[in-house]
């Protein structure tokens, strides 16, 4: 990638995305400005991957110009699903994976990384954790632990592939509250997502693929729009709001009693029950 000494962090322009010659992306334009918190959307295979790994200038490039700001230090946290779980290393020594770039290689772990490692495992609430294999993690602790060896090079620019699939609603969080911490000191965060109720919806700035493109980019309210919605995901879908919140949810199909007054709105939703304080 070459670099750039404007005000943006990444720019990409006209860029299509591929691998062995197979375009799997085209026309991005994108634009990232330093301490941004933006989320990816969209259904299985529409380049969310792609896209997040061409900030780390990975999959083959067959068009535009991709830029990255000079100096900026990048931390890639994986999708789980492309981790050898039953590679025999520790906790820690992920973690410690991720200084290996930042220094002159030596064959011995040097004791500030070891020290840098254990005091990013703290703060990610897994430093009991440190001399566990990695094939003994419950999901949000492989994400910690994948997140501890990101932040261990103290990365201005956080890449997240899927940081909050597989783990309940507490861990997911819990991640989301660390994600946006790290946000607010700074660091620029782009992650992706499936969740669009219990993540997408709560980020300030999302991107919208589909049909191997950008399909909509900006704050939730313009992206999470049924009729981007139902491009992106090849199916109606119902947008609802309540109060601050906004959900997401799929016109069911053939519901039975769905569509005698045609599909349900609003007005369809009955609230069950409510759990939890009254002033909360
Ligand atoms: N290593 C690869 N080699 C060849 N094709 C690939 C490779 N990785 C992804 N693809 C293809 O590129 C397209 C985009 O894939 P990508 O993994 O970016 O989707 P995604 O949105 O991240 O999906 P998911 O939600 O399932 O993670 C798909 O058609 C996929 O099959
Ligand atoms: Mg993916």
């Amino acid at each position: 990638m070459a670099t750039i000494g404007v005000d943006a962090l990444v720019r990409l322009e006209g860029v299509a995305l591929g691998y062995e010659g197979a375009v799997a992306l085209r026309d991005v334009d994108l634009s990232i400005a330093p301490g941004e918190l933006i989320g990816i959307v969209g259904p299985s295979g529409s380049g969310k991957t792609t896209l997040l790994r061409s900030l780390l200038g990975e999959p083959e490039r067959y068009a535009g110009t991709a830029t990255v700001a000079p100096d900026t230090r990048v931390g890639y946290v994986p999708q789980v699903e492309t981790v050898d779980w039953n590679f025999p290393i520790t906790v820690e020594q992920v973690a410690m994976l991720g200084s290996w770039r930042t220094r002159r290689w030596l064959p011995w772990t040097g004791r500030a990384e070891r020290s840098r490692a254990r005091d990013v495992l703290r703060q990610l609430g897994i430093a009991d954790l440190a001399d566990r294999p990695i094939r003994a993690l419950s999901g949000g602790q492989q994400q910690r632990t994948f997140l501890a060896r990101a932040l261990v090079r103290a990365p201005d620019l956080l890449l997240m592939d899927e940081p909050t699939s597989g783990v309940d609603i507490k861990t997911r969080h819990e991640i989301l509250h660390q994600l946006a911490a790290l946000n607010s000191a700074g660091v620029t965060v782009v992650l992706t997502t499936h969740d669009l109720n219990g993540v997408a919806s709560h980020l300030p700035r999302l991107i919208a693929l589909g049909e191997q493109t950008v399909l909509a980019d900006g704050p939730p309210s313009q992206v999470l729009q049924p009729e981007v919605l139902e491009r992106a995901y090849g199916q109606p879908m119902l947008v609802v709001r309540s109060g601050r919140e906004t959900y997401v949810l799929p016109v069911p199909e053939e519901a039975p009693g769905a569509h005698e007054d045609g599909p349900p709105g609003p007005d369809s939703f009955d609230v069950i029950g409510r759990s939890g304080r009254d002033d909360a």
